[in-house]
């Protein structure tokens, strides 16, 4: 069977972007048909400014949507990164097989140390190695398919560099994964700048439509996504950024293709504005099942804790046996 591991960073509440992009194919696919380990990569939000409660009360939230949105920890693990220590053991070891300069190319390295050196701020050390450390997270379990939206393809990309350098050099240990990514939306964009990210760490919010907004608020943002100059409803990312978003979005919601979608609107002479109605209502849809079972879950945090307590301890027990090999292939002596 194949082994499939993906993460979603605890710096936000979780978006509809992370769930088109990401937690919908581990919900509705991966877990069913794979050994899968899904993990809140805790670590992964200390690379920029954070504040210890709002990370720690994050987790406990991602956790609890994830199970929400339908992962079942009798199909799959569920489980939080720091709750198991062979991630930042084999994070090490694969920083003495990355390079630096491979870590300063990084497209998501340059976009946000830039922004943040241009605020005044620093940068923390982290920021930059943090790609060997979500390559630690894939290889320490021998993961064959990494479910993820499309910013994550050269984090990926870097992983299988690794894994095969690492085997060439110390001998195989290592499964060389690769990058699975949506058909459709796998890069929902901002609702108010249809040119960059739905991003759940941004500050400006109106353009982010969040898995826990309630419907009305669901409606506004959509309603009042950016569109572009025209009005004819075809789908072209480059000419109409923001129709092509909400096409995208509303063919992820209902299974269907974008451009399938745009012709119905276009043969029928519709608008921009049924675009959008009917894109908010079946995102309403979408979002609704989750938020109430959101609320039935945080009514019991303990489950919540035993199935994170339970999947941490299987992920343990998975990781150990390859992390120790990549220790001994590399060189280190074995405790005596
Ligand atoms: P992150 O929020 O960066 O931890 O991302 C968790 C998962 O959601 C990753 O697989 C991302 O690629 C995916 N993801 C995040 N934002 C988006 C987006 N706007 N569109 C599609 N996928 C996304
Ligand atoms: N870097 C990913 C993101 O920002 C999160 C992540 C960390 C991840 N480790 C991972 C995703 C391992 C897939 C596999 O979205």
């Amino acid at each position: 069977m194949a082994r499939i591991f993906s993460g979603i960073k605890p710096t936000g509440h979780l978006t509809l972007g992370n769930y088109l992009g990401a937690v919908r194919q581990w919900v509705d696919a991966d877990q069913h048909r794979a050994d899968a380990l899904f993990c809140v990569v805790d670590l992964h939000a200390l690379t920029v400014d954070h504040d210890p409660a709002r990370v720690r009360r994050l987790s406990r939230q991602a956790a609890t949507l994830l199970l929400a949105a339908g992962l079942d920890p009798g199909l799959c693990t569920l489980f939080v990164q720091s709750h198991v220590d062979e991630h930042t053991r084999l994070a090490y070891v694969l920083e003495c097989t990355a390079t630096d300069g491979e870590m300063r190319r990084m497209i998501q390295y340059k976009e946000k140390s830039a922004r943040e050196r241009a605020a005044g701020g620093s940068v923390r050390l982290s920021l930059l190695t943090y790609p060997v450390l979500m390559a630690a997270d894939i290889l320490a379990y021998g993961a064959d398919e990494v479910p993820v939206g499309d910013d994550q393809a050269q984090h990926v990309e870097l992983t299988r560099d690794l894994a095969v350098r690492f085997n060439q050099r110390y001998g195989r240990t290592f499964a060389v994964p690769k990058a699975v990514l949506p058909l459709v939306a796998a890069r929902v964009m901002d609702l108010q700048d249809p040119t960059s990210k739905m991003g759940k760490s941004h500050a400006e919010t109106a353009g982010i439509v969040y898995l826990l907004d309630e419907s009305d608020v669901v409606r506004k943002k959509i309603m009042r996504a950016v569109t572009d100059s025209g009005s004819e409803v075809v789908y072209d990312r480059e000419a109409q950024p923001g129709v092509a978003n909400l096409l995208e979005i509303l063919a992820g919601c209902t299974g269907r293709k974008p451009m399938e979608v745009a012709a119905e609107y276009s043969s029928r002479g519709s608008s921009y504005g049924a675009l959008k109605k009917d894109t908010a209502e079946a995102v309403v849809e979408l979002l609704r099942p989750i938020r109430d079972r959101h609320a039935q879950l945080c009514a019991d945090p303990s489950y919540v804790d035993g199935v994170l307590r339970e999947g941490a301890g299987r992920a343990r027990g998975l990781a150990r046996p390859t992390v120790d090999a990549a220790y001994r292939a590399i060189g280190l002596l074995p405790p005596v």
